[in-house]
């Protein structure tokens, strides 16, 4: 017997979900769906951990007028089961609100609200959460040379816990990129945290700000400064000609659907990438198309004016970021004329997108049994699952981070439904047992 069972007896979960965002919230409630179903005997056990104090989606980008990117029916559910009393019409209900919702004739909810839709869920699966708990370690309980189970070591405060598992449920999210050599400071910020620091602010008046990036983020932030800093001079610096709208037209639309993902998957790597080239523009360096003539509109009113405050350098590079202690010098570099103008801003936000974060660098020992690509990217099975060597007797899959072997999805918010009920589908069958209300999602 194996060392680690003699000297800890840990209770074993069948899912210990590192992170709780809304994939893993959809998990949550895929599993307190199954086990109202079935009873206690065959009730899956989970638990899920995160390192926030609270449930939060993105709450330094959580602004006031900010639209979802997603249909409502794209919810935590509905693609799963409609009847599901989890949907965000079940939630509308709740509050009171679903005729105004639907007089409102918009399938796209306001961030706020979608933000309190997902709490009111959160809410309702509490008993499988831990919030302020940091997963900071995966260590695999050998018995006989095959690995039986997973422990995962958890800061909780000052106290460190574990957790043991025979499935990890990866779904750690994104992490926040910045241009090469710039790190975040007081007057570096990632877009990421513009709420929590915008604060800061209170009592100052900026005169300029610098936006770089012409993505959602870049367009909502500069809006956003715009409009809350009336006597202060938003730059935006991009490299294109112009902010370019998402192509959320029907028949693209069908990149995100649950059988896109199958297609994706079987399709050789050329297609991949022919899939993700021809359609990046669904989802990456794009804008809504009511945001982009919003800010046009405000230039055009300036230029009207006399008075440009909203400044965009368009086919512009930075080249160079001084911080001194009273401002942040930003260079720009015209990709037309050579020229270098020198911009000294109050604040520089970064809206230049997100990594996926590396669930690989949790997972210690446990890691070496994964198999990977000639790339260094997990292979991943349909199911989620990693690929791994056989001694590896507990499934690790990944809900993000997976867009290499299952397309443009991976990272949002549209299959997010239906990859909840495929992983649950996978953990059921692989312990033995059908699952067939699960179906709908596993077909
Ligand atoms: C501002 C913004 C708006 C967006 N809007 C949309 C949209 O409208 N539609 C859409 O489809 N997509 C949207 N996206 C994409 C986004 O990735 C998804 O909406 C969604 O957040 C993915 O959910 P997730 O649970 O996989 O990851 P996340 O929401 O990022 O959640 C990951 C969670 O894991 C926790 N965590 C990380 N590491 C650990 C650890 N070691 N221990 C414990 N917990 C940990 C984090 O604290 C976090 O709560 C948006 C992204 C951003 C940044
Ligand atoms: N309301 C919402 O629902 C909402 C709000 C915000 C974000 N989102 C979602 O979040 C996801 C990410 O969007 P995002 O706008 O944060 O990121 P993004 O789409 O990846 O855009 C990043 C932008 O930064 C630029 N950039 C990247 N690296 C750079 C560098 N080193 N130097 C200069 N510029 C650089 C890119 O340039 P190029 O143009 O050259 O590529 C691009 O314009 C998307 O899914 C989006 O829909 C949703």
């Amino acid at each position: 017997m194996s060392q680690a069972l003699h000297h800890e007896e840990l209770p074993v979960c069948d899912v210990v979900g590192i992170g709780f965002g809304p994939s893993n919230l959809a998990l949550a409630i895929a599993v307190t769906e199954h086990n109202a179903r079935r009873g206690s005997a065959e009730a899956t056990t989970a638990v899920f951990l995160e390192r926030q104090p609270k449930f939060g989606w993105h709450r330094g980008m959580l602004l006031d007028d900010a639209t979802m990117q997603v249909s409502f029916l794209k919810d935590l559910v509905t693609l799963r089961d409609p009847t599901s009393e989890y949907s965000f019409l079940c939630y509308l209900q709740s509050k009171n609100r679903l005729m105004d919702f639907i007089n409102h004739k918009s399938v796209y909810p306001l961030r706020v609200e979608f933000h309190d839709y997902l709490e009111w869920a959160a809410a309702k699966v509490d008993d499988l959460v831990q919030y302020g708990h940091e997963v900071i370690a995966v260590e695999p309980v050998t018995v006989d040379g095959q690995v039986i189970f997973l422990d995962v070591t958890v800061q909780a405060g000052p106290e460190l816990k574990r957790y043991r598992a025979r499935n990890l449920v990866c779904a750690t999210g994104l992490r926040p990129s910045l241009p090469d050599g710039l790190t975040a400071s007081d007057r570096i910020w990632h877009n990421r945290d513009l709420l929590h620091r915008v604060g800061e602010l209170a009592d100052t008046l900026p005169e300029r700000f610098v936006v770089i990036g012409a993505g959602q983020s870049a367009a909502e932030v500069t809006a956003f400064l715009h409009t809350e800093f009336p006597s202060a001079e938003v730059c935006g610096v991009f490299s294109r000609y112009g902010y370019s709208p998402a192509d959320d037209s029907s028949f693209a639309n069908r990149i995100f659907d649950p059988e896109a993902v199958g297609e994706y998957f079987t399709a050789p790597q050329s297609t991949k990438q022919l899939m993700l080239d021809y359609h990046a523009n669904t989802n990456y360096s794009v804008v809504d198309g009511d945001l982009i003539a919003d800010l046009y509109g405000r230039v055009y009113q300036e230029k009207v004016l006399g008075k440009e405050r909203l400044r965009l350098f368009n086919l512009s590079r930075l080249t160079e970021v001084v911080e001194t202690p009273t401002t942040v010098r930003v260079s720009v570099r015209s990709l037309v004329t050579g020229e270098l103008t020198a911009l000294d801003a109050d604040v520089m936000i970064c809206a230049t997108g997100y990594q996926p974060a590396d669930p690989f660098a949790l997972l210690g020992d446990a890691g070496r049994y994964v198999r990977r690509d000639e790339l260094g990217r997990p292979l991943v099975e349909r199911d989620y699952r990693v690929e791994a060597d056989p001694e590896l007797q507990c499934g690790i899959y990944l809900q993000g981070g997976t867009e290499h072997t299952h397309g443009i999805t991976s990272s949002l918010l549209s299959n997010t439904a239906v990859r909840a009920g495929e992983i649950l589908g996978s953990v059921i069958a692989r312990r033995g047992a059908a699952l067939p209300a699960l179906r709908l999602a596993t077909t």
